[in-house]
């Protein structure tokens, strides 16, 4: 039988409805995709980074860029009593210049930075690691509810992110699935506390992406609308 979350998931518990400030171009699907990378980001800085063993998700390796204190550290702002947002650069974000301006340059409050360096991991070993995020811990409402942009740095067309909203159940639902491939340079938006999600990593070789985690704003929404992909039609 293959794995599927239940009811005793640590996912389950992680709030849906809450008084956040919302993105508009969100409340649909909880995923926009963006167009293309305008930028190229040399390989050394991805490849040149100091890496930490930290799991999620898979077999994983986190490069932080920013953090709560500025730290190489890949723990929750949770363990320091903060949300994810207000974060400082790390060391890390000197061999990065391109992704620190990229960032930067969105104008929204941002947490968490980090590259993540995925090895391979096929449908049936993804699907064990699919989860929820807790993204708006300590969050107070009436804020701006915390959601995760990432931009591929490797070129993985054959590998993709999965993403299913919750039913009614809490649990995943497949009905809704939704695939998001990771070719290089591809850019999305995704309420992953709303969205069960995990990466589908067909290869040989590690998949390398930017992870960032920003507010929601008017100023962020208004980035969204400027970057995403025109709608057909
Ligand atoms: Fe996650």
């Amino acid at each position: 039988m293959a794995f599927w979350p239940t009811p005793e998931h640590w996912s389950v518990s992680i709030p849906l409805d809450t008084d956040h400030w919302r993105v508009p171009a969100l409340a649909e699907s909880g995923v926009v995709e963006l167009s293309p990378m305008p930028v190229e980001v040399p390989e050394v800085e991805w490849m040149g980074l100091e890496y930490m063993d930290w799991k999620s998700g898979g077999d994983t390796n986190f490069a932080p860029l920013a953090s709560a204190d500025g730290e190489l550290d890949c723990r929750g702002f949770w363990d320091k009593g903060k949300t994810d947002k207000d974060a400082l650069w790390t060391s890390n974000a000197e061999i990065a210049p391109t992704l620190r301006d990229y960032v930067s340059a969105v104008g929204a409050n941002f947490g968490r930075v980090r590259v993540i360096k995925l090895e391979p991991q096929d449908h049936e070993t993804a699907i064990r690691s699919i989860h929820r995020d807790d993204n708006n811990r300590f969050n107070p409402e009436g804020e701006g509810w915390v959601v995760r942009t990432w931009v591929e740095l490797t070129d993985n067309p054959d590998s993709y992110m999965l993403l299913m909203d919750t039913g009614a159940d809490g649990l995943p639902d497949p009905t809704t699935e939704r695939r998001v491939s990771l070719q290089r340079g591809a850019r999305f938006v995704v309420d992953t506390q709303r969205l069960w999600h995990v990466v589908v990593h067909n290869g040989d070789e590690p998949r390398y992406a930017l992870i960032t985690s920003f507010e929601s704003s008017p100023t962020l929404a208004e980035w969204i609308d400027t970057e995403r992909v025109p709608i057909a039609g």
